[in-house]
């Protein structure tokens, strides 16, 4: 029996890749229906609402907006929706470390994802969120069409339970020892060193990285899509050509459609930050259950706001709809999805495109390796423009990874975009400025129509969505151009005033070849392409711009039209993101931290001045008795929040082990972040009286060094020390 929940080894992690070695299924012959009119709708995958787009998500987001740009200057009539997935466990998790509601959690995040795709020039119509109401409304609809069709079983579910937290655990909220090889801090359904998959109860000494917490096997309700009775919809549909790329195809057939598909597990008991389900109190929707509904609820919420109806867009077998997703989501949208819409009586997407992962100088991208570069720090430092070029010159049709280095992309932009495209503008441009281009095109040895001839191969790669193809083509045309230019030396014509006619020619056809290619690289560089109607005077809106030159019209002030790559603003990049990765190291403690693992060597002199015991003398001498009276004990701290109204405070939870927790109202906000302190190990005066304060009562302390504002230093106990353990 196929398993269907994320233990099974996903579609990623498989690269045994059985498809012929084709290019992909739309070639010239599917030119035809590049035909005006047509209409296209285009999604990409919902990002989470828990962290920030990365370098590593733009991959996906730039290749759906060339994409769709593409189809737009193609004469295609294209809505492109996109939302925040903001549903699930982790989103409540972090909403409650930092000591704010979900809602105000997701508002930032939304408001953050939007900024960064703006500053890379991505342009949905519509970006909402999985949280609206008319998503739920569409969830209800499909939920319903589920149930009266008999899709929909119960039964009860045992679970890892973190008690402590008061949680069910998702397999990556657990880790311990992999079953299979030993290796530790492994999660709970894969083993990175081993590369075994398994089910989170299977992992030795499991612990819960939300608390520290053991957890123990709990049962709860829950509810399935019985999908294999669509086992034979689901083969024809995803096997059907140009649908999914072959590897895809193929994996799916081979992996889960060859055998019985096992229900999909679709509820989440409480608590869980979702919607509940209206026919099952108590329970609510998994995140991706309501996630690809999003793109039925961002459509609708577009077609409202534009007097458009929805059943033109999803409705309508007229509407060619596209999804572009990460291989590692591949089974969410060929095989639940699809059932989903089915069944609810939807029409289905006409292809899923999946790109691979980014890697990063041929690394997986991480935290602590100084990789994990920010779509906000690269803006800071560096032209989106280049990134978009980077990307598309690597993206082919099929899954493979892409990679990064940042050196790598500072040599191609340098040597395609500003030596070869830009240059021709650069060089030419001022020379007809006062003269404009000439009326009659020149003799240029059938350089215009090589490269207008060429726009129908570039316009076959971007619809395959091979833009490495599309780049490798436009540079080669350039190339050209560039020898033209090198062979006519219009900066000698310049100093010839006899050669005027024959310079303005010259010019002419420079920037005739130049327009052509910035029409053709319009999809992946629209700020140049704007430029360039100013610089030029023309349109490009379209594909044909590069069919007909302009002839008689005049030429703008050159004003500068892309920077070279700087080493030092690469550098400063890395720099930025090295310092990020560094500070949350540094506050991220609790049970993840790693433990040392060799003694430190001392080398260099300690200089601690008695300053700290001068500004504060020892208090008079007290007898082990009077010491005895107090009673310290490691406890974990569980919750952190501000209190907003108190300028100093923090209203802490702390776990003395077991179900003993308390209540702490601590004057640390200065110094420590909320979610800096949740799950780390502190030690508190546990026999306090209790104290009561403005805003609440404060059932101990917890003993921290230090003068006070950003001096407050918390003590931990060494890694080892359970909650509830006395302090002697
Ligand atoms: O993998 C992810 O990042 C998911 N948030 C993608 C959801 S796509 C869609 F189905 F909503
Ligand atoms: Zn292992």
């Amino acid at each position: 029996m196929a398993a269907f929940d994320h233990r099974q080894q996903p579609y990623y992690k498989n690269v045994t890749l059985t498809a012929p070695d084709m290019t992909d299924t739309l070639t010239a012959s599917s030119l035809g229906s590049f035909a005006r009119g047509r209409r296209v709708l285009v999604t990409s995958a919902l990002p989470y609402a828990n962290g920030h787009i990365h370098l590593g998500h733009l991959v996906e987001y730039i290749q759906t907006d060339i994409w769709v740009r593409f189809q737009r200057m193609r004469g295609a009539r294209v809505l492109y929706v996109c939302a925040d997935d903001t549903h699930g466990t982790s989103i409540m998790i972090r909403a409650r470390q930092e000591g704010r509601s979900e809602q105000e959690l997701i508002a930032a995040m939304s408001a953050a994802h939007q900024r960064d795709f703006t500053g890379f020039q991505i342009a949905f119509d519509h970006y909402g969120s999985t949280n609206s109401e008319r998503n739920r409304e569409y969830c209800a609809q499909i939920w319903g069409a589920l149930r009266s069709a008999d899709f929909v079983v119960e039964r009860e579910v045992t679970q890892l339970f973190d008690p402590t937290a008061g949680v069910f655990l998702a397999d990556r909220f657990v880790k311990g020892r992999c079953p299979r090889c030993d290796t530790p801090d492994q999660y709970g359904d894969s083993c990175d060193h081993c590369g075994s998959t398994y089910s989170p109860t299977e992992l030795k000494d499991p612990v819960s990285t939300l608390s520290g917490a053991r957890p123990e096997l709990k049962s709860a309700h829950h509810l399935f899509v019985k999908i294999e009775k669509l086992r034979g919809f689901l083969t024809e549909w995803t096997q059907e050509p140009g649908r999914l790329q072959p590897e895809i195809a193929n994996y799916l057939k081979g992996h889960f459609l060859a055998d019985e598909l096992r229900d999909w597990d679709v509820s989440r008991p409480a608590p869980y930050f979702g919607f509940e389900i209206p026919d099952s109190p108590g329970n609510y929707w998994y995140v991706w259950f309501d996630a690809p509904i999003g793109y039925l609820a961002a459509t609708s919420e577009w077609c409202d706001a534009n007097g458009e109806a929805f059943d033109a867009w999803w409705r309508s077998t007229d509407t060619e709809i596209y999804h572009f997703i990460g291989k590692d989501i591949v089974y969410f949208h060929t095989l639940f999805w699809p059932a989903m819409l089915h069944v609810a009586g939807f029409p289905l997407p006409k292809r899923v495109q999946a790109h691979g992962f980014l890697t990063v100088n041929g690394e997986k991208m991480s935290k602590s390796k100084g990789t994990f570069v920010l779509a906000s720090t690269y803006l800071e430092h560096l032209d989106p423009a280049h990134l978009r070029y980077f990307y598309a010159s690597k993206l082919g049709p099929k899954v493979d990874d892409l990679d990064l280095n940042l050196e790598e992309l500072a040599v191609k932009v340098n040597a395609d975009l500003v030596g070869k495209v830009v240059n021709l503008a650069s060089r030419t441009a001022r020379f007809v400025k006062e003269s404009g281009l000439s009326q009659e095109y020149p003799e240029d040895g059938g350089l215009f129509r090589e490269a207008a001839a060429s726009g129908i191969a570039i316009a076959e790669a971007y619809e395959a969505c091979d833009f490495a193809r599309a780049m490798r083509l436009i540079m080669g045309l350039a190339d050209r151009a560039n020898e033209y230019i090198d062979r006519e030396e219009p900066w000698k014509l310049k100093k010839q005033p006899s050669s005027a006619a024959a310079l303005r020619d010259v010019c002419t056809v420079a920037l005739n070849l130049y327009w052509q290619l910035v029409t053709y690289l319009a999809p992946v560089l629209p700020k140049l392409a704007e430029q360039s109607e100013k610089l030029l005077g023309g349109s490009l809106a379209s594909f044909a711009a590069a069919e007909q030159p302009l002839l008689g019209t005049p030429v703008a002030e050159f004003e500068h039209l892309m920077q070279r790559v700087d080493s030092k603003k690469v550098e400063a990049v890395m720099a930025a993101t090295r310092d990020a990765a560094t500070d949350a190291a540094a506050s991220a403690v609790g049970v993840s931290a790693p433990s040392p693992t060799s003694a430190p060597v001392l080398n260099q002199p300690f200089e601690d001045d008695g300053e700290a015991l001068a500004g504060e003398p020892l208090a008079p001498e007290c007898s082990f008795d009077d010491f005895a009276k107090i009673d310290l004990r490691v406890a974990r701290v569980l919750t952190a929040v501000v209190i907003p109204e108190a300028n100093k405070l923090l209203r802490l939870t702390v776990s003395l082990g077991g179900e003993a927790t308390r209540e702490i109202i601590a004057g640390i906000k200065s110094a420590y972040a909320p979610e800096a302190l949740v799950g780390r190990l502190v030690v508190v005066v546990a026999n306090l009286a209790p104290r009561k304060m403005k805003f609440g009562v404060s059932q101990g302390m917890v003993i921290a060094a230090g003068p006070g504002a950003a001096e407050i230093y918390i003590l931990a106990p060494d890694s080892g020390a359970k909650p509830g353990q006395r302090v002697h």
